[in-house]
């Protein structure tokens, strides 16, 4: 029994050795934050003396093997390391970014690509992944927007609960299976501005309505770890949290990980204002729960003393250190702190076809099809001639996107190269760069310096569009224009790529315009004038032949976006899930309601928006009874037919709207939804089952509770459902 084992260890450990427990180091072979003051050599001395608990970024089999050997061979206990590595969107083999591959809906696909990242990275000595990162973001200004779910609550927490199966399996001691962790607790997306790690001010109603559900489901998936955030909100920085991280997570959910910080974010606690010096920090963030010091070197020169002038209390230090003990032991690391360090598997599961092939087939589904007009998709493999243009359709590295783990720079199959790979050898197909994107070395630290003013690639582009049948046209983003540390005030595409759209424009109105982009982007005027879009988003390896797959038809485009597309930047935070407020609608033409002046309110492309090849039409919305009570549930049925000429996916979505309440509730709520795939002419009836849980809501009462009351119901293939029902639900 693990508790009995935790227990009799922890009864002879020394203060300094509990402490030890509670320390992560960043091994200097990579760096994901400031760098610590401190020097391999000091860490290789703790480490032998069994001060730390676990590195992170340090991989490969020799890696780990050393450092673990460094402990079980010096350190009076022999405790095992844990090795823990941003594995966000795969190892070696990279699948889309974690926003893209949201887009699929399609929750086995995404657990399959959690399951193969992990394999890779347990076969390269890691058994701990800094993922899913389940933070929900409405704005595109900010760079970590790609690295989760998008803006809903219910979509995240079934993706945040797919991820964490994904990586920790069925068994947490299998040595393909490793520890996940929930990130980044919490209202890390919410930072003001949209400008990474700023502060966060949202009330109750929205933390617990908006921002905690999926990290709730991951608890309730059993996930072993969580990272706290470096934002403060409404005051008290995320690592100093005590509600949070104590109260809600530890008690209220009973959750029974182990909290580590983010990077050096226990010491960042005296920036922000909120703590002297470390051993304040460290005092602040140990009574608040935090578990783990990331590189904040705050628990090791503060805890021993605050527990001897009494001001922490001892049992905070065993139950952290019993936390950490708990996944090591679950993980089967104290059977055998090898079990990670296995040469064979290294050398053949990482990487393998049967990975990229996967990869391939997860990218695919995460495309959407914004817009075919003309049905001028999907293109003919015997087309005459093609003209590939744009910087981003000849990068292989950019599809790999930020958060790259161990990929090989350059390694991605490229946008080119995969539509020449798909079309017969008697197609012409030309490329030109047209305009770059990003300008000199790309750097996971560094500023990138982005294109802003050279248009002077576009007249070579413009010959080759006049010359061709079709253009394929390739604009968006660097890989590094998004992810950690690139918030951006601007969401419109770079100059030089308007103008090159134009310019295209102009002598070819046969203009496939495929996206590549790490959030979303401003595309009112491209989505006036081409006839089709393709968001692509930043697809990981098998990219190019991913996006040629649906170019051609091979695979029929079934992804619906998981955030809101904006007209203009000033719509953000843009999210469909919104209150109605008080001036909803447009009164005899008076200005006094909830509009701008100079543009729509609506979003150019909705959440849960994404065309197909064929089309489908809902029917027949009805409800099994025109109430229920407590203990007692509806069924929504619907019929669902493809009216077009091919087979389909389709993703049909349930939403509710309670209508009145002791809080404001959103004029819509996402609460079910169904991948499903029809031929064509067929038609089914799909039903999803409303209880009270689906209804259940952070009241008034300050309780997660379901309120009586009239609902409405909407099912449709988009948040812009407009077949409706309604149901009461009675106490
Ligand atoms: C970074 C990120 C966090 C990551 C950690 C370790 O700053 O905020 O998501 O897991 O540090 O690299």
């Amino acid at each position: 029994m693990i508790e009995n084992k935790i227990d009799s260890l922890l009864s002879i450990m020394t203060l300094k050795e509990k402490i030890g427990q509670l320390v992560l180091y960043s091994g200097s072979w990579d760096v994901t934050g400031p760098p610590s003051d401190i020097g391999n050599k000091e860490k290789y001395e703790k480490l032998k003396n069994g001060e730390v608990g676990a590195m992170l970024n340090v991989t490969t089999v020799a890696g780990t093997k050393e450092l673990q050997e460094t402990v079980i061979e010096n350190s009076r206990l022999k405790i095992p390391l844990l090795f823990g590595y941003d594995v966000i969107h795969g190892f070696k083999t990279i699948f889309p970014i974690p926003l893209g591959e949201s887009a699929s809906w399609d929750l086995e696909a995404i657990k399959k690509s959690s399951s193969i990242a992990a394999k890779e990275a347990t076969a390269s000595g890691i058994n701990w992944a800094y993922g899913p990162m389940v933070d929900i973001s409405r704005d595109a200004r900010w760079g970590r927007i790609m690295e989760g779910a998008g803006e809903d609550p219910f979509l995240a927490s079934e993706i945040a609960v797919a991820r964490v199966q994904g990586f920790q399996g069925d068994d947490l001691s299998k040595k393909t299976t490793l520890a996940a962790c929930a990130k980044h607790f919490a209202a890390y997306g919410f930072a003001e501005g949209g400008r990474d790690y700023n502060t966060v001010s949202i009330g109750e109603y929205e933390l617990h309505n908006t921002v905690l559900p999926p990290f709730k489901a991951a608890a309730k998936a059993g996930v072993a770890t969580m990272m706290n955030a470096f934002n403060e909100i409404d005051g008290i920085p995320a690592t100093g949290h005590k509600e949070l991280q104590r109260d809600i997570l530890k008690e209220s959910w009973d959750w029974d990980g182990f909290m580590v910080s983010d990077f050096a974010s226990i010491s960042e606690m005296i920036p922000h204002g909120y703590a002297v010096d470390k051993v304040h920090a460290a005092e602040r963030a140990i009574l608040a729960g935090c578990d783990m010091d990331m590189e904040g070197r705050a628990y090791e020169v503060g805890l021993e003393q605050l527990v001897k002038e009494g001001k922490v209390d001892e049992k905070l230090i065993d139950d952290a250190a019993r936390r950490i003990l708990r996944i090591k032991y679950r993980l089967g690391l104290f059977d055998d702190p090898y079990k990670y360090c296995d040469e064979a598997r290294e050398k053949n599961d990482i990487y393998t076809k049967e990975n990229i092939e996967a990869s391939r087939d997860v990218a695919k589904k995460s495309i959407v099809l914004l817009k075919n007009d003309d049905t001028i998709l999907p293109l003919k493999k015997d087309t005459r001639s093609i003209a590939v243009i744009g910087a981003l359709a000849n990068d292989k590295d950019s599809p790999i996107g930020s958060w790259r783990a161990m990929a090989t720079a350059n390694s991605a199959v490229s946008l080119l190269e995969g539509i020449k790979a798909a079309v017969d050898k008697t197609v012409k197909v030309s490329y030109a760069k047209g305009v770059a994107v990003g300008v000199g070395e790309r750097n996971f630290v560094r500023e990138l310096k982005i294109n802003q003013e050279d248009v002077t690639g576009i007249s070579e582009a413009v010959h080759i569009a006049k010359e061709a049948e079709v253009v394929v046209l390739a604009v968006g983003e660097e890989a590094f224009q998004s992810g950690e540390g690139r918030s951006q005030v601007s969401i419109d595409l770079t100059m030089p790529q308007q103008k090159l759209f134009e310019a295209i424009w102009a002598v070819n109105k046969n203009v496939v315009v495929v996206l590549m982009n790490g959030r979303p982007l401003v595309i009112t005027d491209i989505a006036k004038k081409a006839p089709a879009i393709l968001e692509t988003w930043h697809l990981g390896s098998e990219s190019g032949n991913a996006i040629a797959d649906v170019l051609f038809g091979d695979y029929n485009p079934s992804g619906k976006l998981p955030v809101s597309f904006p007209r203009s930047v000033g719509q953000v935070p843009l999210y469909y899930n919104i209150k109605n407020t008080g001036r909803p609608t447009n009164v005899d033409s008076m200005v006094f309601w909830s509009h701008y002046t100079d543009e729509k309110n609506t979003a150019l492309f909705p959440f849960g928006y994404g065309l197909s090849y064929t089309s489908f039409e809902y029917k027949n919305i009805e409800v099994s009874t025109p109430s229920f009570s407590a203990g007692g549930a509806i069924t929504v049925s619907i019929t669902v037919t493809n009216t077009g000429k091919r087979k389909g996916k389709e993703v049909v979505q349930l939403y509710i709207r309670d209508l009145v309440a002791s809080i404001t509730r959103p004029i819509k709520e996402l609460k079910g939804f169904e991948l499903i795939e029809l031929e064509a002419g067929k038609s089914r009836t799909i039903s999803f089952t409303i209880n009270e849980e689906i209804i259940r809501f952070y009241t008034a009462n300050k309780k997660w509770e379901a309120e009586p009351g009239e609902f409405k119901v909407f099912v449709g293939g988009s948040s812009k459902a407009s077949l409706e029902a309604s149901f009461f639900f009675k106490k």
